[in-house]
């Protein structure tokens, strides 16, 4: 498995924004629309493009487009914050969702929602801010497998070494576009030094 972390100033000075305490639902968002613009441009940077003939004003030329179509595939709910930089950089994307939450005692995740475009022959981006078991992302990544995904990629703002050895261990052919590779989960099976529960900061439900 591959791991890109996105080093650039800006994602880290987002990230730091989203990391804080101090930054309330209303700067969060923000802040994570931001950052995703720069993880979704480091993983699709590598898209395979065909030549088209196209005139400039000047003269003819050889251009070069985008090969084939995208899918971005959230996971519910904190997968939603996103979607959005995805669909503004590539307006045809077509989008699925998977809908997972984790139990609060135990850590698993399981699955209440699943609906998949097409993901056969297609570059399919699994969108999901937090890496931690590597539960949730495992079950995503399978059920887009099983729908026929052969090009997967796993764009996380945070991940923790934890999910990482999982994610691998299940799909080493899966490549990883992060802003951080944190430190360890803690007893509860957060990230630390983390961001704390992303779905609550994003929707306000602390
Ligand atoms: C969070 C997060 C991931 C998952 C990561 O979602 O958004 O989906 O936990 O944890 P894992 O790697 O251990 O599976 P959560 O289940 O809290 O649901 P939510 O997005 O609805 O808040
Ligand atoms: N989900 C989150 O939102 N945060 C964590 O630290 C772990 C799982």
């Amino acid at each position: 498995m591959t791991i890109q972390l996105c080093t650039h100033p800006l994602a880290q000075h987002l990230l730091t924004g989203l990391r804080s305490t101090e930054t309330d639902p209303q700067h969060f968002r923000p802040l994570a629309r931001r950052l995703t613009t720069l993880l979704a441009l480091e993983a699709t940077q590598d898209l395979p493009m065909v030549a088209t003939p196209i005139t400039t004003p000047l003269e003819p030329m050889e251009g070069r487009v985008l090969a084939q179509g995208l899918v971005v595939i959230p996971i519910l709910r904190a997968g939603l914050a996103m979607l959005e930089p995805f669909m503004e950089l590539f307006p045809n994307v077509s989008v699925g969702y998977i809908g997972l939450e984790r139990d609060h005692a135990t850590a698993v995740a399981s699955s209440y929602y699943c609906k998949l475009p097409n993901v056969a022959r297609q570059t399919t981006l699994v969108v999901d801010p937090m890496l931690a078991t590597g539960g949730s992302a495992n079950q995503a990544i399978e059920l887009v497998k099983a729908a026929g995904g052969t090009d997967v990629r796993l764009v996380c703002v945070v991940a923790a070494p934890e999910g990482v050895a999982a994610v691998n261990a299940a799909h080493p052919d899966v490549p990883l576009y992060a802003a951080s590779l944190d430190r360890q989960l803690n007893d509860k099976k957060y990230i630390c030094p983390g961001l704390g529960d992303f779905g609550d900061r994003l929707y306000g439900t602390l």
